[in-house]
């Protein structure tokens, strides 16, 4: 009998400690916005490349010689399609970040839509 009381208890227990959860779902998944609407070269896609890419591919130290610290350069690669395709990380071409974490879809969309636009130097 005491047992069944206990079980019952504790049963009681966890199910109001789950009905009594009062965190905010804001709180809990941030709504990370990602605004596609103005995308421009110097903006977006400088600041990205120089995050992620010209540890490897600055003029100074151009490995694979691919070179993607100035808007002549990005260009030549978004027009060919390795840009895109290398950090999509699709049709073969070598995954980028080499080595390091795939960009996130906020900033791959940036690129598509960007090279989408004609990859201009705006
Ligand atoms: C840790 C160094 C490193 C980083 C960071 C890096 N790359 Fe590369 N990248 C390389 C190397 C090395 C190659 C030569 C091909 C290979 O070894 O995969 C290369 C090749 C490339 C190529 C040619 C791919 C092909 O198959 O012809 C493109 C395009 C490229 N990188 C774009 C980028 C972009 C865009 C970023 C940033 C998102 C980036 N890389 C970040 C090292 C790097």
């Amino acid at each position: 009998m005491k047992k069944i009381a206990l079980f019952t208890i504790l049963v009681y227990v966890l199910m109001s400690s789950q009905s009594c959860y009062y965190d905010k779902e804001e709180e809990l998944y941030p709504l990370v916005v990602c605004d596609t609407s103005a995308v421009t070269f110097s903006n977006d896609i400088l600041p990205i490349m120089n995050a992620s890419c010209n540890g490897c591919h600055s003029t100074a130290s151009a490995l694979g010689g691919i070179v993607l610290d100035n808007y002549g350069s990005v260009n030549t690669q978004a027009l060919s399609g390795n840009l895109y395709n290398s950090v999509a990380q699709i049709n073969g071409v070598s995954p980028m970040p080499k080595g390091g974490t795939k960009l996130d879809n906020c900033k791959i969309n940036k690129i598509r839509i960007w090279i989408a636009a004609g990859a201009l130097n705006n």
